[in-house]
């Protein structure tokens, strides 16, 4: 069935088409944040003057005319308010227009099952680490099955922490990859480190990170806070993996295309003697093929809305999204 995704919950505007699991299609636009980060209102209207596009790219990128669609999906949240409404609009217009069915998709849920998918891994413990959110989850057992938390940010998404420490030290873009790349060849300094049991806090180490710029070299910041969230987040899945006795482990989210991280969790894994997966970085970074993917299952599975019933949802959990 073909199926296209809208996805717009926060920088990214992404159209993706699907076809029976097979991705045809996966066109973005993507707000720049240069050193001042989202700026809700910006960010919303840079979704509205490149929705057109992204749609016309990504119909001529998989060969198909719109005609030929046969379901839409859209994220619902967890998102930007305002960036949300953008994707829900496109979404809600195609629908009518071309008279075919729409489904709201969880946009953590897209993460995953793209993750499940392009990994191989059959029922794997679940890393989630983006710019919103951070959580270690597992899928649960039986006919309706949603995803468990089992551990969470008590605050703040990691991505955002990295995201709100380079806009402090004034780096361009403002991103997490700018810190990743400035922490190259830094020297560790002792930062604050908070896990309890799988779950973990992050605006402790921010604070603290921002208050080390005037002393301290950029560099060893850098190296320093992406070393100590890492390092949280490696004890909190180690536990996960221990509690759950599970093998494998599934990486996901726009964090998930981290090289140091990715290092720090292949050790973990090689201790466990688990396998780890990920998706393909393009799938990691938001994308509208992952809610396409979702969609089409939903879709196929006889669940999808009216119009009048399409809504968004700021904080739309995971733990609340059936997973088909
Ligand atoms: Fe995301």
């Amino acid at each position: 069935m073909l199926t296209l995704g809208v996805e717009s919950s926060a920088h990214t505007f992404g159209i993706g088409i699907v076809d029976d699991g097979k991705i045809l299609a996966n066109e973005k636009s993507m707000y720049k944040i240069g050193t001042t980060g989202m700026i809700p209102k910006k960010v919303a209207e840079f979704h509205v003057e490149n929705s057109a596009s992204v749609l016309e790219r990504a119909l001529a990128r998989a060969g198909v005319k719109a005609s030929e669609i046969g379901g839409i999906a859209y994220t619902r949240g967890p998102g930007i308010g305002s960036c949300l409404q953008v994707g829900q609009t496109v979404a809600k217009t195609l629908a009518q227009r071309l008279g075919i069915p729409i489904v709201p998709v969880n946009h953590g849920i897209g993460h995953i099952e793209i993750g499940r998918l392009q990994s191989g891994l059959k029922d794997p413990i679940v890393l989630y680490v983006s710019g919103g959110n951070s959580q270690i989850l597992k899928l649960s057992k039986g006919k309706k099955r949603h995803y468990n938390v089992l551990g969470e940010t008590f605050d703040i998404g990691i991505g955002n922490m990295l995201d709100n420490f380079a806009r402090g030290a004034g780096l361009d873009p403002a991103w997490g990859s700018t810190v990743e790349k400035a922490a190259m060849g830094g020297k560790y300094l002792p930062m604050p480190y908070t896990v309890k049991g799988m779950d973990f806090s992050f605006t402790g180490l921010l604070t603290h990170s921002i208050k080390q710029i005037k002393g301290h070299r950029i560099r060893d910041i850098c190296y320093s806070i992406q070393e100590t969230s890492f390092s949280m987040l490696c004890e909190a899945l180690e536990r996960a993996l221990l509690v759950s006795n599970s093998n494998e482990i599934c990486v996901c989210g726009g964090v998930a295309q981290n090289t140091r991280l990715k290092a720090m969790l292949s050790m973990i894994a090689q201790d466990h003697g688990a396998k780890i997966g990920y998706a393909a970085n393009e799938f990691n970074a938001d994308n509208g093929a992952m809610i396409a993917f979702v969609g089409e299952r939903m879709l196929l599975a006889g669940i999808h809305s009216k119009i009048i019933d399409c809504d968004i949802e700021q904080r739309y959990r995971i733990d609340q999204a059936m997973v088909v």
